[in-house]
Parts: structure tokens; sequence; C-alpha cells
């Protein structure tokens, strides 16, 4: 009954009311989320006013921008080209920094109900504690360190490449809080025997994947597009990428929960990342072309899979090809 009812109310919000025996709750650690769907990090502001936009939009859960201890412009013009088959960006961490994000973070936990996951970026681990302890002040719900930024000197896959500096952050992070830490990974940190190192330092899920790095050209110019020149591919041509990458974690790792991100424009995609192993899934670039209408369209698309195949919750479809 208190399913049904949970549903109903669910499904009321979503526009979904077909069936109400169909269970979308999933959860990733100790986040509880009402669908699978989450907001990719990076991909839009932070302000309070956007965060509470993502929830009436109908994401399960969202990411902040990765932030930083101080405030970062980042790289001028231009940071984002749409190649067609995906897009490349360098926006080089832009964000508020800590000090200010915490106050937009705390103001955001009072008007939004759906988890909020924070993702924290440093370039030692002073500076990861430091973000750290201002978004758990404020009231994050959890926190995602980003090892895989691949177009910031002395951040992301710089860090995430550095194998002992990485457990160290990881054993740190959890010394100061229960909360759930995840860890951003690109297609570059996805070796299975450096995700075991990071497991056993504590960590209590994944986020995969992050851009991977790649370079665009202007022949007629006869130079690189991006003002940075490397920067992060992302959109549909990585989802095979992620796919497997995915697939992989859940096959080794069954029990440690996945974000599966990475070209997920519909609710197909979604559905083909949760059938790999992943127990939501991060949109994000998806959102430039559809806007966030996508949280809802993707929902109920997972909805109507699971009626037309006959599954009643998303937990009997998480990580399915692999007990074929
Ligand atoms: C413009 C842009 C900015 C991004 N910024 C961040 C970021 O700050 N932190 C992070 O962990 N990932 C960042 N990402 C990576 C996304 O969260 C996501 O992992 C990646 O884009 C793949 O997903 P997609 O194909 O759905 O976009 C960014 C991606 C884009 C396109």
């Amino acid at each position: 009954m208190y399913k049904e009812l949970k549903n109903l109310d669910y499904f009321c919000k979503m526009g979904f009311p077909e069936d109400l025996s169909i269970d979308l709750a999933t959860s990733i650690s100790k986040l509880s989320l009402r669908n699978p769907t989450i907001l990719a990090s990076g991909i839009l502001g932070s302000s309070c006013s956007l965060l509470k936009r993502i929830e009436d939009a109908g994401a399960g859960a969202l990411t902040t921008k990765t932030i930083t201890k101080n405030p970062r412009e980042g790289y001028v013009n231009p940071v984002f080209v749409d190649l067609g088959y995906g897009y490349l960006n360098a926006i080089g961490l832009r964000n508020p920094g800590a000090d200010n994000f915490s106050k937009e973070l705390s103001k955001a936990k009072k008007n939004i109900q759906i988890p909020i996951i924070t993702s924290i970026g440093g370039s030692s681990i002073e500076e990861f504690m430091y973000v750290a302890e201002r978004m758990l002040e404020s009231g994050s719900d959890a926190l995602e360190i980003n090892l895989s930024c691949p177009h910031v000197e002395g951040y992301g896959l710089d860090i995430g490449s550095d194998i002992k500096l990485t457990q160290q952050i990881i054993k740190q992070l959890k010394s100061i809080s229960s909360k759930p830490l995840f860890a951003k990974i690109s297609l570059h940190q996805s070796r299975i025997d450096i995700l075991e190192k990071y497991i056993d330092a504590g960590l209590d899920g994944i986020s995969a994947i992050n851009t991977v790095k790649a370079l665009a050209i202007n022949i007629k110019a006869l130079s690189p597009i991006l003002s940075n020149i490397v920067g992060g591919l992302s959109g549909p041509c990585i989802k095979p990428i992620a796919l497997a990458v995915v697939y992989e974690i859940y096959r080794e790792f069954p029990d440690i929960p996945i974000i599966g991100v990475g070209g997920i424009q519909s609710p197909e995609d979604a559905v083909e990342m949760i059938l790999v192993g992943a127990s939501a899934v991060g949109i994000g670039s998806a959102i430039v072309r559809k806007d966030l209408e996508i949280f809802r369209e993707i929902t109920r698309g997972i909805g109507k899979f699971m009626l037309e195949n006959g599954f009643k919750s998303i937990r009997e479809l998480i990580g399915y090809i692999h007990r074929r």
C-alpha cells in the first residue's frame, strides 16, 4: 500500500500515471533517489534557483559543478564546441570557490528535497579537505571527488593519476564524515587494480565517466578550436566507452554503486547503462539540446520500458546483463 501511494504521488508529479506498480526508486550508497536520473557535474550553473529548477524538472538527484577552494574564472572563449557527433569543452573548472558556494548550498538545502552531491576539486589533500569541510557544513548529502577533469593542470586527471595521493585523499575525507564519498573517474582511471585500491581506501561509489581527453582543429584557421587547445569529449560518441567502463566495474565490484555517465540522451541510453550495472544515470551534454525536460522524458521512458518488458522494480534491471 505504501509503495503504491509513493508511486502514485511520484507518477502524478512526473505525468506518467499508467501503472502504479512500477518502482523507479533507486539508491546509491546511503542516498535514496525517487528515480535514477541525476544532473551530471558542471553542465549548469550552481545558483540555488537553478538547482531548484532541476528538482522541479524531475531529477532524482543533482551534482554541483566542481568546486575548488578559490574562485576560478576558467578559460577564455572558445570553451565549448558542438562537433555534431559529440561536444568538446575546456571550461577550466570555472566556479565561485568554496566559501561563496557554501552560502548558496545552505540556501539550496532549505528548498530542495532531492539529494545534492557536491563535486569537489583540489590540487592537494589540504585543498580537498578545505572544500569538503565547507560543503559538509552546508549540508551536502554526498561528495564526489573530481579525479578526472582532463584539461586543468594540477587538478582532476593529474590528481587521479597519482594513486598514492588519491588513496590518502579518500582516507582523509572518510575520516571527517560518514556521508557517501564517490569518485568521478574517466576512462584513464578505469583499471580495475587502481579502482580496487580506491575502494579499499573507503570509496562508497563510482561515477563513470568524465569527458575523454580530446582535441579539435579548425583547418581554415590552421589552429585548434578551443582556447586551451585540449579539452574533454562528451555526448553520444562516448556512450559505448562509458558502457564498457561501467560494465567492467560492475562485473568486478557488484556491491559498489555506480552512477553511469556519458552520452545519455534518451530513455534507451539510460536503460542500456542500467543493464550494464549503473544504479543511476548522470545526464550532462544532452541538456544543451533538450533542456531540463530530459529528466522527465528519460524517467517516463524507463518506466515504459519496464512496463513493456515485465520489470516491476528498477533494482531488477541494474546489472541485468551480468545475470543472463
Ligand atoms: C561543459 C561541461 C562542463 C563539465 N564540467 C565538469 C565538472 O566541473 N566536473 C566534473 O566532474 N565533470 C564535468 N563535466 C563532465 C560531465 O559531468 C560528464 O561526465 C561528461 O560530460 C559525460 O557526460 P555527457 O556525455 O552526458 O555530457 C563537464 C562536462 C561538460 C560538457
